[in-house]
């Protein structure tokens, strides 16, 4: 099994790297940072092969050469996740335009590519799963993630329509809505606020998130939600809006740009 894993480098992502490892999987990782991919790297390799692909998925025009690349290196991807993410928490009208596209082409139009990249090589073959990793604020959507919220719901909708038409072709897809989830990005997001905005409120950590993700790869489920709670949201889309709409906090605003 070789899996091409984004975002591996922190987070969620090196959750994953290392739940897969533990369970044989080659991978290649992807993130922009050469040392912490090496860093996730070396604490699994022995266990399984390890590739590691210092890349910037904003590069859209490269990813299908790094899917192909990837596949050269350790033989079909029989998993693609498309996981690297990045977030802005402010006052929407503070945001500079081109960081929220920057946003956008990272978190959906990447995903995007790299899928188009692996459904050409996956359909020939008859089997493969792609695993979106969309966001509670897909369900939820948050005041403050203007560009965070369209994205990861423009992802959630992009996966759940793949599904039912790429089934008959033996490819799987599993669409992934985390809550909260003690990280690097859900650290910065809290410190966004003035008060932190998820206490009282479940919340998850990467490995355990990591494992149901990997059953779901197995037992072909269609989606998870994590920390399970959250699940209301899906179930109650209507009460779920009036609640952001009454109780959502306000996030700070941005430091005023340097120079
Ligand atoms: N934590 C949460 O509460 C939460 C909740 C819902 C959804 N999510 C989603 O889960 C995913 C992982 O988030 P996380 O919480 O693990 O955040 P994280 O710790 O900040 O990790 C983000 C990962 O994405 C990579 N990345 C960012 N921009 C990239 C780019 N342009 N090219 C290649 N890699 C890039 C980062 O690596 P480099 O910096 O090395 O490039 C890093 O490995 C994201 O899609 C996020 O939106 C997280």
């Amino acid at each position: 099994m070789h899996v091409l894993l984004t975002g591996a480098s922190s987070g969620i992502g090196e959750g994953m790297a290392r739940v897969f490892a533990e369970a044989g999987w080659d991978l290649t990782l992807v993130a922009r940072r050469r040392a912490e991919l090496e860093r996730v790297a070396a604490s699994i390799e022995g266990r399984v092969r390890v590739n590691v692909v210092a890349a910037d998925v904003a590069a859209l025009d490269a990813l299908d050469a790094l899917v192909g690349a990837a596949e050269a290196e350790l033989g079909p991807i029989d998993v693609l996740v498309n996981n690297a993410g990045v977030q802005i928490v402010a006052p929407t009208a503070s945001v500079d335009p081109a960081d929220g596209e920057r946003l956008v082409t990272v978190n959906l139009l990447a995903p995007f590519r790299l899928t188009h990249a692996a459904l050409a090589r996956m359909i020939p073959r008859g089997r493969g799963t792609i695993v979106d990793i969309s966001s509670l604020s897909a369900l939820a959507p948050t005041p403050g993630m203007y560009h965070y919220s369209a994205s990861k719901a423009a992802l959630a909708a992009a996966s759940e329509s793949l599904r039912a038409e790429v089934r008959p072709r033996g490819v799987h897809v599993v669409t992934v809505y985390p809550g909260p989830i003690e990280t690097p990005m859900a650290r910065r997001a809290i410190d966004a606020y003035p008060e932190d905005p998820t206490r009282g409120l479940p919340v998850g950590d990467a490995r355990t998130l990591a494992v149901r993700i990997r059953r779901a790869i197995e037992r072909r489920h269609d989606r998870v939600i994590y920390p399970r709670a959250y699940g209301i949201a899906r179930m109650f889309p209507g009460t779920t809006r009036w609640v952001m709409d009454h109780f959502s906090p306000t996030p700070r605003a941005l430091p005023p740009a340097a120079g």
